[in-house]
């Protein structure tokens, strides 16, 4: 499928997909969210893709959902549209998923960096849920995301003061992995991805599932999880490749079998 507000490129076994609508800040429409989740199910499907590294290229991540699309619609245009539920192939990415973020991430731009598994930020970047300026609350999970991920009192002060926290900022409260010149956070990224996907890729789908389980679930319910997860690898070719590539002091080469 040919995109007009994103560009896919896959280099196997990664792939980037950067947003494309740099004129408006790469803010979200309803369009470049339909064409995004469609992409990323598509990479979720090819076997030959086992990490993704999303980006927004050098100067913007994304300044958030398109307000000229939202400001005169209701709460019914909104629900019939499900908005920000239409992200769930993004939230539900079964393969690790790293964002490369430059500049503004606000609002829903901020909110899909969340959704990934690791986040690479370049200098500029800037995280922020502005959606209080606006006299609404985030919607694609910032409410949520922020709390877990950075703990209550930042997240309050990024909801309620509606101003952005500065990419070292976000290193220190533990949103984002790394901190980077901003000309080289697609490199890092890349990297990242490059490193995780030369890893099982069963392994690396069930350790996401299960670190994101933590998240939803109490503590016994999460454990049990991980143990059926753990069980379940021995069941694969990858298990025995890797155990005994470590026996033959050699590097394991993984099907994701
Ligand atoms: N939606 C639509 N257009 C946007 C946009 C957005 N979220 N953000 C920026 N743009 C457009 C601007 O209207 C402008 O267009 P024109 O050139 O046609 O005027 C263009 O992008 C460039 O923006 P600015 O001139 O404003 O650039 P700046 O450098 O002066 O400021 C900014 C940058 C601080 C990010 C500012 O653009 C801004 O505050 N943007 C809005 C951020 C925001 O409120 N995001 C939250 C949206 S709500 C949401 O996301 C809900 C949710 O949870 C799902």
């Amino acid at each position: 499928m040919g995109y007009e507000h994103i560009l896919v490129e896959i280099d196997a076994p990664i792939a980037t997909v950067t947003l494309n609508r740099p004129k408006v800040l790469n803010a979200l429409s309803p369009d470049l969210i339909l064409e995004l989740t469609t992409a990323l199910s598509e990479l979720d499907a090819d076997e030959n893709v086992r990490a993704v590294v999303l980006t927004g290229g050098p100067t913007v991540f994304a300044a958030g959902a398109d307000i000229g699309d939202m400001a005169d619609r209701g709460p019914v245009d909104q629900l019939l549209r499900d908005q920000t539920g239409r992200w769930a192939p993004l939230a539900g990415f079964s393969k690790p998923l790293i964002a490369a973020v430059n500049g503004y991430a606000l609002g829903g731009g901020c909110e899909v960096a969340l959704m990934c598994d690791l986040i690479v930020a370049g200098e500029t970047a800037r995280f922020g849920q502005p959606e209080i300026n606006l006299g609404i609350i985030p919607g694609a999970g910032g409410t949520q995301r922020w709390p877990r991920t950075a703990g209550k009192h930042v997240a309050m002060e990024v909801m309620l003061t509606g101003a952005p926290v500065t990419a070292q900022r976000a290193y220190e409260v533990g949103l984002v992995n790394k901190v980077v010149p901003a000309e080289m956070t697609v490199e890092v990224a890349r990297r990242l991805a490059r490193q995780v996907a030369e890893k099982a890729p069963l392994a690396a789908r069930m350790a996401k599932e299960g670190v994101l389980k933590a998240f939803e679930s109490p503590l016994s319910e999460g454990l049990a999880s991980e143990r059926k997860s753990f069980y379940f690898l021995f069941a694969t070719d990858d298990q025995k490749e890797g155990m005994h590539a470590f026996l033959e002091k050699r590097k394991g080469s993984f099907k994701g079998r």
